[in-house]
């Protein structure tokens, strides 16, 4: 069975006192309110400063922490950067990797996310590898041309026995931020291909098993939707999963 996932991508938004006292309240709150969350995956991604105290407050539960990011190296002289080396010695277990904000804003190609990824699996991280394609690359039809090349320079370099590593988020650049979600229809058909190319590539048990979120203006209105679709497993969420109510009705969803 496929796993169900949600994940909060906080970005560069909450402060120490905002992270710890979400993470707090949300655990009170599915506490009280019997919030059955047995069957999904909660992942949660604070800033690298946060990550420590944060999966601190989450031992003993089933509730998991994402870093945003590592270099593409283990040490060195990178000042500034922080490496999966450093985050596996905290006992962190999954990294989100590919992101449209870091390929836009920091010049991430696929050749160095490959090498992320490397990195990544060297220290047996989670990845959660994120795919989309821009607003003027679907007006001109070829979203699925560019997930396939984004795919195949990057995880597909993987074998077969790292396929259990990865998670995929499907998050078409114009749906980010900008309170336009894809459509049901746009959103199945895409996670439908990217299914096929693992198919075609791993084979069966691997497009069965690997979970395809999707990412881009998910809310506590669309999530329900978007979720009971055949190939979505989830979600990747951003401005929704700063506030605690939109939050857990998405869980809930
Ligand atoms: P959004 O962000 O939910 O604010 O569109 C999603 C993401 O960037 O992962």
């Amino acid at each position: 069975m496929r796993k169900k996932v949600v994940i909060a991508n906080w970005k560069m938004n909450y402060d120490f006192h905002e992270t710890t006292s979400f993470i707090r309240n949300f655990l009170k709150i599915v506490f009280e309110r019997k919030i059955n969350h047995d069957n999904k995956e909660i992942i949660l991604s604070p800033s690298f400063p946060f990550l420590h105290i944060s999966n601190q407050i989450l031992q003993g539960t089933t509730l998991n922490i994402a870093a945003q990011n590592i270099h593409q190296s283990d040490k060195g002289s990178y000042t500034g950067e922080v490496s999966a080396f450093m985050l596996k010695s905290l006992g962190i277990r999954k990294v989100i990797l590919g992101h449209s904000e870091r390929r836009k804003f920091f010049f991430e190609k696929n050749d160095l996310l490959s090498k992320k990824i490397k990195m990544a699996l060297k220290y047996s991280l989670d990845i959660i590898f994120c795919v989309g394609e821009s607003s003027l690359e679907r007006s001109k039809n070829k979203q699925f041309e560019v997930i396939k090349s984004q795919l195949k320079e990057t995880v597909f370099h993987c074998s077969s026995d790292e396929m259990k590593y990865f998670y995929i988020a499907y998050e078409p650049i114009w749906a980010i931020g900008t309170g336009k979600t894809a459509t049901i229809e746009q959103a199945q058909t895409m996670h439908e291909f990217i299914r096929s190319l693992f198919f075609n590539k791993y084979g069966q048990s691997i497009s069965d098993e690997i979970s395809i979120l999707y990412g881009g203006s998910i809310n506590e209105l669309n999530a329900k939707d978007l979720f009971n679709q055949k190939d979505i497993d989830g979600g990747l969420i951003g401005r929704s999963s700063l506030e605690m109510e939109k939050f857990l009705k998405i869980v809930q969803s």
